[in-house]
């Protein structure tokens, strides 16, 4: 028999790595520096010439780094933050934690990415009703694909704002020649295991080219203190990574761009067997996804899952409700429907996906998929 599919293959990689993990840990146990050693710094350094932007911070979770990010802006109470509703909880999560209000915005069905057109319409709304101030976008890379950046960015230029890049799903991937973590002034990244570049407990990063920025980042994470860590500047909060995630880091980044290579080929494989015949998230010539996840989009995805199931195969849903009909947002919901939003958590559907797919795997999953259409 074959090997089963998985959706995500969290333990290959560590057979792989093993004894490379052993060594880096046990560096720790010799030189304990549990908090702040230098494979922190290590791998702040690494992160930064992977992604091409100057500073990079490493943080406890992907949540810090979007707290940190909308903390160092000084957001909140009164302030408009504008968001896709078709994201995970955290990206809500993180704006209503600083006091400011989130402004749900619909999504574009073939990116699944906020939708700058629908952006633009929502600040005029808010500009129009004069409550809140817009402040920040916070524009998601969906799956893997990096938000249209070169729309969004003018746009949120265009009204004082700030844009925040959470890119927790999407380190890696790219646009032009840059790379996540440098289409932006702000990227927040995630390190949960089964992330492009996962560790083995929670993590995350945050990425900028500013120098004031960054020396507030580094001082909210350490419970707002002076970098002498006398004097509380400002408030802030535990949202350090330790030694230990950073050296698992930095172990997962010697074959990082391997694996990237192995998504991009697998990516394809699916591509050329369903395309035409099944709709497939979307980016543009100049996107360079770093397939966190393969997503499609079918009309009986209920039956389809079970069929899959039925043979073995594993699927997911991400993300059976927008944010805006969550009991704890629905407060924020916009008066207009977001139909796009709506029509993803209603069709989209995650099919396995990790570096360690076999090509006859890929084929197995596309055949069983068209036939369950
Ligand atoms: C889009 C998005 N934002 C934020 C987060 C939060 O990251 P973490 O789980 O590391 O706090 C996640 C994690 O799944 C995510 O998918």
């Amino acid at each position: 028999m074959s090997d089963p599919i998985l959706f995500f293959d969290l333990k290959s990689p560590a057979r792989r790595l093993r004894a490379d993990i052993e060594k880096r840990l046990m560096a720790i146990l010799d030189h304990g520096q549990y908090i702040g050693g230098p494979e922190v710094t290590g791998v702040e350094a690494e992160l930064a010439a992977f992604t091409g932007a100057k500073h990079a911070l490493a943080v406890a979770s992907g949540t810090d780094a979007l707290v940190i990010a909308l903390m160092g802006e000084e957001v909140g109470p009164g302030d408009a933050v504008f968001l896709p509703a078709f994201t995970y909880n955290a990206t809500a999560n993180a704006v209503l934690m600083t006091g400011a209000t989130p402004v749900f915005v619909d999504v574009d069905r073939a990116t699944c990415n906020i939708d700058p057109a629908q952006l633009e319409l929502a600040i005029e709304r808010v500009v129009a009703e004069g409550r809140l101030k817009p402040k920040m976008v916070i524009a998601v890379d969906l799956y893997g694909l990096p938000a249209d950046y070169p729309a969004i960015i003018p746009i949120a230029k265009q009204h004082g704002m700030t844009v925040l890049s959470d890119a927790a799903q999407a380190l890696g991937g790219g646009q032009g020649n840059k790379r996540i973590g440098a289409l932006c002034e702000m990227t927040a990244t995630s390190f949960y295991p089964s992330k492009t570049l996962g560790a083995y407990g929670d993590g995350g990063a945050m990425f900028t080219d500013d120098d004031a920025r960054f020396e507030r980042w580094s001082s909210i994470r350490w419970h707002g203190t002076d970098a002498a860590k006398k004097e509380s500047i400002r408030v802030g909060l535990n949202g350090r990574l330790d030694s230990m995630q950073c050296a698992v880091i930095l172990s997962k980044l010697t074959i990082f761009e391997e694996e990237l290579g192995l998504r991009a080929a697998h990516a394809a494989r699916y591509l050329a067997n369903l395309k035409g015949k099944i709709a497939v998230q979307t980016g543009g010539p100049d996107d360079r996804h770093a397939w966190g996840l393969f997503t499609v989009m079918v009309e009986n995805r209920d039956a389809v899952m079970a069929t899959l199931k039925d043979q073995g195969i594993p699927s997911a849903v991400y993300y059976s409700m927008p944010l805006h009909k969550h009991k704890a947002f629905a407060p924020h919901a916009p008066a207009e429907p977001l139909v796009n939003c709506e029509w993803l958590a209603a069709h989209a559907l995650s099919l396995p996906f990790h570096p360690y797919l076999t090509d006859e795997q890929i084929d197995r999953v596309s055949s069983a998929l068209l036939a369950a259409l």
